[in-house]
């Protein structure tokens, strides 16, 4: 079984299938539920448990680790792909008692009715002794959701974090070995689930400076044995800063909007400005929401259907507007037949990002030399607001 210290096991399961997460979030390399086993020279903890499509695989890593008796288990975090088998846990090992905080305990009783009587909570602080080994927790809540907290194994110095640091990747090696691989498929992670608390995730990051960490164990994807990197990492991402990057998500029917988009983005690129640009129809939502992890600007690009936006595209503004990205700029591009309400429609479903809108660029049927000109405009704009927010010099 693989060991992180003397006595730290992993304990999890690889999820090498998993293609899908909510249903929603796309998961290209599959994921890990990491649940770890901490043996002190008088008691015996284990933090969190797994996803229960993985339940056989917790259960017999716990019997080839030679678990008689379990005396903890730390619930860092309510949500089911953690905490979805404490129940089965508790069923084998009868004196454990689950180990968390009063807001985690109350969603584990009433999200998958765990007795009262099997629960012990701690205090933002609080230790509890394993006997040579000693787990002090840390409230680090919404990352991502309020209750969530980590362990300082203090003697060991290892931080486990559960989903915070976390990256959708499944790997057979404990540890990160690839950064570059690990640094994609934590930013995914970071873009699709955390990117909404990022002030939250500042002042967990604050929390956390002055310990000494040797290892970062999250819940998702590898250990990181230096742990620097995904701290950096996780302060550029949470950050104000943006960079001088325009998303372009576009979604064209008769192929309008598709030329407004090819000028555009030429006219953004030829200023200097870095494009990323994704076509709805059939985009991984998680490529667009990593870009949008950076970006100064968004353009959304629609053609009208009916009166209103192509629905790719309001799909994408509802998407953009729940993940809450930095972005400074937006606009709207687009086209129509007759009439409609476009722009109206998707300023209306970017109410939480807070971004100025630059002047839309709507124009009936195939664009004439004047819309190009209004998109070159655009792109002056774009690069001026850049400009003027010191994202470029
Ligand atoms: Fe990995 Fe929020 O659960």
């Amino acid at each position: 079984m693989k060991q992180l210290k003397p006595n730290v096991h992993f304990a999890g399961a690889i999820d090498w299938d998993r293609r899908l997460f909510d249903e929603l979030i796309p998961l290209p390399d599959g994921t890990t539920y990491n649940a770890y086993l901490i043996r002190g020279s008088e008691k015996t903890a284990l933090l969190d448990a797994v996803d229960p499509t993985k339940a056989e695989v917790l259960i017999d890593n716990l019997v080839r680790l030679g678990v008689d008796k379990l005396d903890y288990l730390v619930a860092h975090h309510g949500e089911q792909d953690h905490s979805g088998v404490i129940g089965d846990v508790l069923v084998l090992y009868p004196d454990a008692k689950v180990v968390t905080n009063p807001k985690c305990k109350e969603m584990l009783m009433s999200h998958l009715h765990v007795e009262e009587d099997r629960f012990i909570t701690v205090a933002d602080g609080e230790s509890l002794s394993l006997g040579d080994k000693t787990l002090r927790f840390i409230y680090t809540p919404w990352v991502h959701w309020p209750e969530t907290m980590s362990t300082w194994l203090v003697e060991d110095k290892i931080l486990f974090t559960c989903d915070f640091f976390g990256s959708h990747l499944a790997s057979s090696e404990l540890f990160v070995s690839d950064e570059a691989q690990v640094y994609e498929s934590a930013k995914r992670y970071f873009a699709e689930i955390m990117m909404p608390f990022r002030k939250p995730i500042l002042n967990n990051l604050e929390k956390i400076k002055d310990l000494d960490i040797e290892m970062i164990a999250p819940s998702h994807g590898p250990v990181y044995n230096r742990p620097q990197f995904i701290i950096d990492a996780y302060r550029d991402w949470a950050g104000e800063e943006v960079k001088n990057e325009v998303v372009v998500a576009y979604v064209s029917m008769h192929g309008s909007t598709r030329r407004m988009v090819d000028h555009l983005v030429d006219a953004l690129s030829d200023r200097g400005i870095v494009v990323r640009q994704f076509n709805l129809t059939g985009v991984d939502i998680g490529k667009l929401a990593i870009s949008l992890v950076d970006a100064a600007t968004l353009v959304l690009a629609s053609p009208t259907m009916l009166v209103g936006p192509h629905p790719n595209a309001a799909y994408a503004a509802i998407l953009a507007n729940a993940l809450r990205p930095k972005t400074r700029y937006a606009a709207i591009i687009g086209s129509y037949g007759w009439a409609g309400k476009l722009v109206d429609q998707l300023v209306g479903m970017l109410g939480n990002l807070k971004v100025e809108l630059l002047e839309p660029v709507v124009v009936k049927g195939m664009p004439t030399d004047e819309n190009f000109e209004a998109l070159d405009e655009l792109a002056d704009k774009i690069l001026q607001k850049h400009k003027e927010a010191g994202i470029i010099a």
